[in-house]
């Protein structure tokens, strides 16, 4: 018997523009995880059992496009194992589906930890990012890989798909509390109206992709000098962009509103937007307050996180 597990992620700033080559900052969410418990079974052949998702089915039944079949498949071929190995995959995750946090790159990259401690290989974090980022097309049509580059390296990262990733400072902890507005919304279909609206107006959307990547820079200083006052303007800032992408959406605009007048400094959506989450800079004497004031205005689930290296 193995186990994998993964954790789930956030993006501080930067998504949608990073599809398009600009930086974004993003940092593992170690309070969420997907796990994956890998043991032999007497009968030949791999099963799947997908609790939170009520799904169980037999490797070789589920469509090629099927994401959980295929991170199976391709780590079962990385690792040289036959299919015919008899095998049970259960599969667990605290992370919800949809919603900017990551959930498949976490339960994909649980698949290949289990699967690779079972078989007691040992792949490089870099080979693992790799093999997720497979599937990760499946989930976003165009991912820029930050999602399994940041959940392979479980640290606090700046990303570019041009450079990949390398660590940032965070030098001072701070906190944020994650607003779910109960709207799970598929990243694909985001990332896909923002292509679309690149190709009919790329001077446009370029020039909102340049400004995201000069706040990004300006929130990685910030960062690594503990000016973590200047973050929630910087968010503040982020999310107007991402307003003018459109992706983001009235649920959106709701819980930031509540969070603002509840004392927080600002907060942006995260991840794909249009529903998902919002992240709130908070200051900790804050958080309760501002907590019950997101979930009064419709949030769906609060939590409370703290963002440091490692
Ligand atoms: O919705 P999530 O958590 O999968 O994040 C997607 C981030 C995007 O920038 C919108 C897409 C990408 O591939 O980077």
């Amino acid at each position: 018997m193995a186990i994998g597990s993964a954790s789930g992620k956030i993006i501080l700033f930067g998504e949608h523009a990073v599809v398009y080559g600009r930086p974004a900052l993003a940092v593992p969410l170690n309070d969420l995880r997907a796990r994956v418990r890998v043991q032999a079974r007497a009968d030949p052949g791999v099963v799947i059992c997908a609790r939170d998702l009520g799904r169980t089915f037999a490797l070789e039944t589920a469509p090629p496009t099927d994401p959980l079949a295929a991170i199976t498949y391709i780590t079962l071929a990385e690792l040289n194992v036959p299919l015919s190995t008899g095998l049970e995959l259960v599969i667990e995750s605290e992370i919800p589906l949809a919603s900017g946090l990551g959930s498949g790159a976490a339960v994909s990259t649980a698949i290949v930890r289990a699967l690779d401690a079972y078989f007691e290989r040992a792949l490089p974090a870099e080979r693992v990012s790799a093999l997720v980022y497979e599937t990760e097309k499946m989930y976003h049509g165009t991912p820029s890989g930050i999602d399994n580059t940041v959940i392979a390296l479980e640290r606090a990262i700046h990303f570019t798909r041009q450079t990949g990733a390398r660590a940032i400072t965070i030098a001072r902890p701070f906190c944020l509390v994650i607003a779910h507005t109960g709207i799970a919304s598929p990243t694909k279909r985001a990332v896909g109206d923002v292509r679309r609206g690149w190709e009919k107006d790329p001077a446009r959307y370029d020039k909102i992709f340049d400004e995201v990547g000069a706040l990004v820079n300006r929130a990685e200083s910030a960062l690594a000098r503990g000016a973590n006052e200047e973050l929630g303007a910087l968010m503040d800032q982020n999310q107007e962009l991402l307003r003018t992408l459109d992706v983001s959406s009235p649920e959106i605009e709701n819980l930031l509103t509540a969070a603002r007048r509840a004392g927080a400094p600002g907060g942006k959506l995260s991840g794909g937007g249009r529903g998902g989450n919002v992240i709130v800079y908070v200051g900790p004497a804050d958080a309760e307050a501002i907590q019950r004031a997101l979930l009064a205005a419709g949030a769906a689930k609060v939590l409370q996180t703290t963002v440091r290296n490692e």
